[in-house]
């Protein structure tokens, strides 16, 4: 008997292109998943067009009846109900911008995990690409990591490199990372999927059964 397929929820704040990659993963079959919801905290992210357009379930959580914009609380009461509604077994953060509570994680019934897009430890939070330029790195990239009650600390699943290069901006760092986070993410939900990660095993600092973690990948481009 062939096993359900995960069920995936994905929280979105912008434009989507890492969504639009995992819709077009499950459209062409290479990723055996069922995106049940796209939860987005703004009204005016090009994430729900891309959602509808696939046919996907989509709460925009914005803003309250009265036009104010919601608070976090109310926000996470609203998500951890679409959530536990659409019975999700993996929660994907694809570029949603808002920082969550501690009570929040903990609730939902699955784990979450998040894109940031640098090397982590190191850079959490913010302007990653202008701290590594600053800094005179010359390694950088993007990380998948399981999302813990600590901003951007959870254990690191997965990780894609790239070189420094001179003269490199901001701008051009994010679009270079932003190729890598569009392998990473669909890789590193197929790596969970076929339980290659074994995400209870991250969870208590274990390696994972097949590999040690982070997998680290070198994807940098010609
Ligand atoms: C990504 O580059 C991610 O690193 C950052 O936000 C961006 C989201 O891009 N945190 P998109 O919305 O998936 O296009």
């Amino acid at each position: 008997m062939s096993q359900a397929r995960m069920k995936v929820a994905v929280l979105v704040s912008g434009s989507g292109s890492n969504l639009q990659v995992i819709i077009d993963r499950v459209k062409s079959g290479d990723l055996e998943i069922d995106l049940v919801g796209v939860i987005s905290n703004r009204e005016d992210a090009y994430a729900i067009t891309r959602a509808k357009e696939a046919g996907i379930p989509v709460a925009v959580l914005s803003h309250v009846p009265n036009g104010k914009r919601m608070s976090i609380s109310t926000f996470e009461k609203h998500a951890l109900e679409q959530i536990q509604q659409w019975s999700a077994d993996l929660v994907v953060l694809a570029g949603f911008m808002r920082v969550l509570s501690a009570q929040f994680i903990h609730s939902v019934p699955c784990p979450m995990i998040n894109l940031h897009p640098s090397l982590l430890p190191n850079y959490k939070g913010l302007d990653t690409h202008q701290r590594v330029l600053r800094s005179g790195d010359n390694r950088h990239g993007c990380s998948v990591h399981l999302v813990t009650a600590e901003l951007d600390a959870g254990q690191v699943l997965t990780q894609a490199w790239l070189s420094v290069r001179t003269g490199d901006s901001a701008e051009t760092l994010a679009k270079r990372v932003q190729v890598l986070e569009h392998q990473l993410v669909p890789f590193t939900i197929d790596l969970i999927i076929k339980g290659v990660i074994s995400i209870q095993d991250a969870k208590t600092a274990k390696s994972s059964s097949m590999m040690p973690l982070p997998l680290k990948l070198w994807l940098d481009q010609p």
